[in-house]
């Protein structure tokens, strides 16, 4: 009961109002990456704000067959929401050490909600930078997929996803030490990306990711 002391059992939806909070015991009969979007007012998927409760176990197939709808949930049904435009500093000179550190911190607070601390993403939903063959050789377009976003059916590393990922509203400065972060951890190859290129590539528009 909302605020009381009785204890409701096999609840399907309860409201939780903004700014309150609820304890929940349950119990999941099918492992699996559940990904928890705020249903209530704002819907800020789309800026990352999302929890993903990873359950591991042995399923149990006569509730669920395991078959998946292909499409992505997209908590903001056609609307994208940008993230807010800041006014940044003037551009600073770092070295690649410098700006893999600084690229690290964006990755943080920018990319990891979706993409994962380990940047293997979720399966199904945040495709993986981790040893990606979709940038690779090519930071164009990792450099593409920041500064415009990205939507549409993609294959990466063998699997394919559908899904919409927010242009993401960052200074050519920390596009360049985000992007060189991604190419310098998880197993990927290499490299490093200036603010430069990222101002050509901002300018440029879809021409420079295909290529
Ligand atoms: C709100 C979730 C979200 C955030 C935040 C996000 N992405 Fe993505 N990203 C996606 C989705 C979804 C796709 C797949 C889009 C599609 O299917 O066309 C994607 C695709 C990509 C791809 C191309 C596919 C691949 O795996 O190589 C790259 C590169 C990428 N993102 C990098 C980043 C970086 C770097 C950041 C942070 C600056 C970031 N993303 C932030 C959701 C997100």
């Amino acid at each position: 009961m909302e605020g009381g002391e009785l204890i409701n059992h096999n609840l399907q939806t309860t409201l939780i109002p903004s700014g309150g909070s609820s304890i929940v015991e349950f119990r999941c009969e099918i492992p699996g990456n559940y990904i928890l979007v705020d249903h209530s007012i704002f819907r800020t998927f789309n800026k990352g704000t999302l929890g993903i409760l990873k359950i591991e176990g042995e399923p149990n197939k006569t509730i669920y067959s395991g078959q998946l709808d292909d499409r992505i949930y997209q908590g903001e049904g056609g609307t994208v929401q940008n993230m807010p435009v800041e006014a940044k500093g003037p551009a600073k000179l770092l070295t690649k050490d410098e700006r893999i550190a600084a690229g690290k911190a964006t990755f943080a607070s920018t990319c990891q909600a979706c993409h994962q601390a380990d940047g293997n993403g979720i399966p199904g939903a945040f495709p993986p930078l981790a040893g990606s063959d979709y940038f690779k050789g090519n930071p164009s377009k990792i450099i593409y997929t920041v500064t415009h976003g990205l939507s549409g059916a993609i294959t990466v590393k063998g699997k394919a996803y559908n899904g919409v990922m927010p242009t993401q509203t960052l200074s050519d400065e920390e596009v360049a030490n985000v992007v060189t972060y991604v190419l310098n951890s998880f197993g990927n190859g290499g490299g490093e990306v200036t603010p430069a290129q990222v101002s050509a590539i901002r300018k440029a528009g879809p021409a420079t990711a295909t290529k």
